[in-house]
């Protein structure tokens, strides 16, 4: 059975590919290297024994992504992450957003309706929620107006799919990711963040590093219990084999609806400060930080309700937070020489 995985050499993408490949899953990866390496693809090799196939496109090519589902005539089951994901940026232009994000699904679901029948897995984001009112969130609580436009892609991606499956073939699920992190234990994939890391995982480990002077902890007069922001921090390869499930869920046609949603979390939150407490502890590093202002758009706190993911979709996050962050900390230490 192959999988078509488009952003497939990112950071999210490359632990779906491994745990694809691992349960005998062939993948098609789509990338147009924008924001990866093909330096991925020898890491996911030297893990599962095998590279998947690659095509180097850009998916904002309407003709490329005809061609593409011309030659793998066979594939029906796609996993979109390719996207542009910078909050920031997607402020200052907002249409390279609108393009990338929205232009690359409508093209691939244009191929997907062709077919009798189809499965589609959408990287959305706990950013819908915006700031939810009752914690921890469900799948039920409102979408709230986006922040940004990066936010806004995610809503309306989700709402294309909704009216798309209404009047096709192909069957969706809308995957919330909170917020992941970590790398693969072996440390042979991870996130490349591109200049200054923007999260707050990749910023620790560079200060830790020595890369970056301090880290700034955005506010600490939220109303939380020590006054910084909370969030759900989830490992990056749990997140990838919610993936695997929900495809063989399609597959398996025990889907209930057309379109299903799930948030994929761990179900705790943990605060900015907590965060570095348990980071100290893994790496043994004393991390150095300053309290500044709030960072404008920012919400409070966000924290999934697993529940319909855990009995419903029957994934659960197995990692703890202190094997996501060690994770995290032999990459960056793998990816600076120092391991
Ligand atoms: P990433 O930037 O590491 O991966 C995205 C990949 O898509 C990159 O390899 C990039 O080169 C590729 N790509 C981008 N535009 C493309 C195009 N037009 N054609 C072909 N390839 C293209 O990002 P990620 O963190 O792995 O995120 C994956 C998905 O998950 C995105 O849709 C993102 O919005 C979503 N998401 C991410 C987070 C997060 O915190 N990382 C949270 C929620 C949702
Ligand atoms: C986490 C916490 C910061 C950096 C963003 C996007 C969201 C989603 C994931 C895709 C917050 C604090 C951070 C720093 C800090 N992406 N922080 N100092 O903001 O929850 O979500 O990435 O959909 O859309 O908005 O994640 O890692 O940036 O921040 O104090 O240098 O760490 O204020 O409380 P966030 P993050």
């Amino acid at each position: 059975m192959k999988i078509l995985v488009t952003g497939g050499l990112g950071f999210i993408g490359s632990h779906t590919v491994v745990e694809l490949q691992s349960k005998g899953f062939d993948v098609v990866v789509v990338d147009n290297l924008s924001n990866s390496s093909p330096e991925v693809l020898k890491g996911i090799e030297n893990i599962t024994g095998k590279q998947p196939f690659f095509e180097n496109i850009d998916l904002r090519d309407k003709s490329a992504v005809q061609n593409l589902f011309k030659k793998y005539s066979d594939i029906n089951s796609v996993i979109h992450f390719a996207a542009s994901k910078a909050v920031g940026e997607s402020v200052e232009n907002p249409l390279l957003y609108y393009e990338n994000n929205i232009s690359t699904l409508v093209y691939l679901l244009q191929e997907l309706q062709a077919k009798k029948e189809a499965h589609f897995i959408f990287s959305s984001s706990c950013t819908v929620y915006g700031q939810a009112e009752t914690m921890p969130i469900t799948e039920d609580a409102p979408v709230q107006l986006a922040m940004s436009p990066y936010g806004n892609t995610k809503q309306i991606g989700e709402e294309i799919i909704s009216d798309v499956v209404k009047v096709t073939g192909i069957h969706s699920i809308l995957l919330r990711y909170f917020n992941p992190i970590g790398a693969h234990p072996s440390a042979e994939i991870g996130e490349l963040p591109i200049g200054v890391p923007q999260n707050l995982v990749p910023f620790i480990t560079q200060t830790a590093m020595g890369l970056r002077k301090e880290l700034s902890v955005f506010g600490n007069d939220y109303p939380t219990p020590d006054g910084t922001a909370i969030r759900d921090y989830i490992h990056v390869v749990d997140l990838a084999k919610a993936h695997v499930v929900a495809v063989q869920r399609l597959i398996g046609k025990n889907n209930l609806s057309k379109v299903e949603t799930f948030n994929v979390g761990t179900g705790k939150g943990s605060s900015v400060l907590e965060m570095i407490t348990a980071f100290e502890k893994v790496s043994g590093q004393k991390l150095p930080y300053r309290i500044v202002d709030r960072r404008g758009g920012d919400v409070m706190e966000a924290y999934a309700n697993t529940a319909k993911a855990n009995s419903v979709l029957g994934w659960n996050a197995e990692s703890s937070l202190e094997e996501a962050l060690a994770s995290a900390w032999k990459w960056e230490q793998k990816i600076r020489n120092k391991a």
